[in-house]
């Protein structure tokens, strides 16, 4: 893992925007693996501004979601596939097609069916670089605790602490779905490169354990240990937790160096 720590939220989304659209400079075919939630809505106002710029494009690219919660219609502004379409889609936004942003079927008569299904499609496109975000609970995608680091797309129950994160989003925790369709740990493995984002202070305790902590299914980030290729990109206040900062510093610039 490379772990840069960076003074803003802003700074980790520059970072992170340079890291993509050097994938896509170099492969304007390339396909990304988009998160939703707060964490990368900076990183998505830069690509944006990019596509509008003339320096970046997802228009011969493809997206993949994470995840989409089970049971919320695709035009309620929760749903993250309408998400997705308002921060990526459309020559005002990043210049992607609809039909080139992938989401899974949150309300498929066969949940299990729609994940396979789901799962088959982003191993066949292959996802070359994938953005994450971080749970509280150290979730990646929807993996919460106790998922299976073999896991597919699956349909998972959504914990107590997640729903409770994200009920800033809704009217009240009783509208949060309790399940979700999630790419499961296995698929997101196979992502070419990953850029995991994390800002603020409650993300600290998920951070320490992703980077610093033992590969254990309780904090499901952990198995990001396991990949070739991961970017961890934090503000100072989700780095405030790890130990070895200094080293993390020395080695981020090391690596910046020989590229
Ligand atoms: C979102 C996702 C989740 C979020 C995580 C952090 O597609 O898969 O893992 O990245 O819940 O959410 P925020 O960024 O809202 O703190």
């Amino acid at each position: 893992m490379l772990v840069g720590i960076f003074n803003s939220e802003d700074e980790v989304a520059q970072a992170a925007a340079k890291k993509i659209i050097d994938v896509f400079d170099f492969q304007p075919e390339s396909v990304l693996g988009v998160a939703t939630g707060s964490t990368p809505l900076p990183l998505y106002r830069l690509l944006r501004e990019a596509y509008q710029k003339g320096t970046f494009s997802l228009k011969e690219g493809q997206a993949f979601a994470l995840d989409e919660y089970v049971g919320l219609p695709v035009d309620h502004k929760q749903s993250y596939r309408y998400f997705l379409v308002n921060e990526l889609v459309g020559d005002d936004k990043t210049g992607l097609l609809d039909e080139n942003l992938r989401t899974p079927d949150g309300n498929a008569p066969d949940l299990a069916d729609a994940a396979i299904y789901y799962d088959d499609a982003v191993a066949a496109a292959g996802v070359d670089i994938q953005i994450l975000g971080i749970g509280s609970d150290g979730h990646i995608g929807f993996n919460e605790p106790s998922c299976s680091f073999a896991s597919r797309t699956h349909v998972g129950a959504l914990t107590a602490q997640t729903r409770q994160d994200n009920a800033r989003f809704f009217a009240s925790i009783d509208e949060v779905p309790t399940q979700s369709i999630t790419q499961g740990l296995g698929t997101i493995m196979e992502a070419g490169a990953i850029l995991l984002l994390a800002t603020g202070k409650n993300k600290a305790k998920a951070v320490k354990q992703m980077v610093e902590g033992p590969v254990s299914a309780r904090w499901p980030a952990t198995i990001l240990q396991h990949h070739p290729q991961v970017f961890v990109l934090v503000d100072k206040d989700a780095a405030s937790e790890l130990e070895l900062t200094d080293y993390y510093r020395q080695n981020w610039d090391s690596y910046h160096r020989h590229i």
